[in-house]
């Protein structure tokens, strides 16, 4: 296959194809803008009158919030960082030049950015081994996860490297067979935990299996994570309308939508 791509692009690519995620920084001031928008908001909702750095705010958010207060408040802060257009132009721009290199430049975003808080020893919001695709999402997809703390060990998220994956498509379906526990038992030796800072973004194959267990760090867990793909490429179970909205729609594309010919 013929392949004009520069070099970055290639070397990019290849890395996610291997790898099954990449890293990168995002500019600095948009982090900022988008911490400054979380504590903010935390702040302001348990009516903290002390001081605290953003950092050691977010990192010690269990001391301020109890385990059944949290769902509520998570539901909160998602409805008013999605209602707010301009969070999510923070979150495609600070994703856009890995989204156009790894997925296109005609791209469908999520409705919704999720929000996912983990306090320690948390055992409320785990997300067991799973691959999205085997639940119907289309493999066009990608997910963006940004966290906003820096996240290690059990405070961050695990995938299954491509090369690992291989073996394990070879008895798929006994594997299968087996509860979301059991898989995990049987391929946690070759899993990667990802370590990530604040102020970097993952973007993953999320074809891969992938998934989380309880927070056994001293620290809470903050990230956000949003789907994407290309436009004019294939969907699963999640559409145009309830679920994506595109947002870097080309002219041509519309023209081209709306023309019918001559009679
Ligand atoms: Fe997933």
């Amino acid at each position: 296959m013929l392949d004009l791509s520069s070099k970055f692009e290639k070397k990019l690519s290849k890395e996610f194809e291997t790898k099954g995620f990449i890293k990168e920084k995002i500019p600095n001031k948009i982090f900022k803008e988008i911490e400054n928008i979380f504590t903010k908001f935390i702040k302001k909702e348990i009516k903290l009158t002390k001081k605290y750095s953003n950092s050691y705010l977010l990192n010690n958010f269990h001391r301020f919030i109890g385990q059944k207060e949290l769902n509520n408040f998570r539901i909160k802060l998602i409805t008013f960082i999605n209602k707010d257009q301009n969070f999510r132009k923070k979150f495609f721009l600070s994703a856009k030049p890995y989204l156009e290199i790894l997925v296109g430049n005609e791209l469908m975003m999520q409705n919704n950015i999720n929000l996912s808080i983990q306090l320690p020893n948390d055992d409320s919001s785990l997300l067991p081994v799973h691959s999205d695709v085997w639940s119907g999402d289309s493999p066009f997809e990608i997910v963006v996860w940004m966290p906003l703390v820096n996240c290690y060990k059990t405070k961050s998220m695990y995938i299954l490297p491509p090369k690992q994956y291989k073996k394990m498509e070879k008895n798929f379906k006994s594997l299968l067979a087996k509860d979301s526990e059991a898989i995990f038992k049987k391929i946690k030796k070759n899993l990667k935990w990802i370590n990530i800072k604040k102020g970097e973004i993952l973007l993953f194959n999320q074809s891969l299996p992938h998934g989380n267990r309880v927070n056994l760090e001293k620290e809470t867990r903050w990230s956000m994570n949003c789907r994407f793909k290309s436009i004019f490429s294939p969907y699963g179970d999640k559409k145009i309308g309830e679920f994506f909205q595109p947002i870097t729609l080309k002219k041509v594309s519309e023209l081209a939508m709306s023309y019918r010919l001559p009679e």
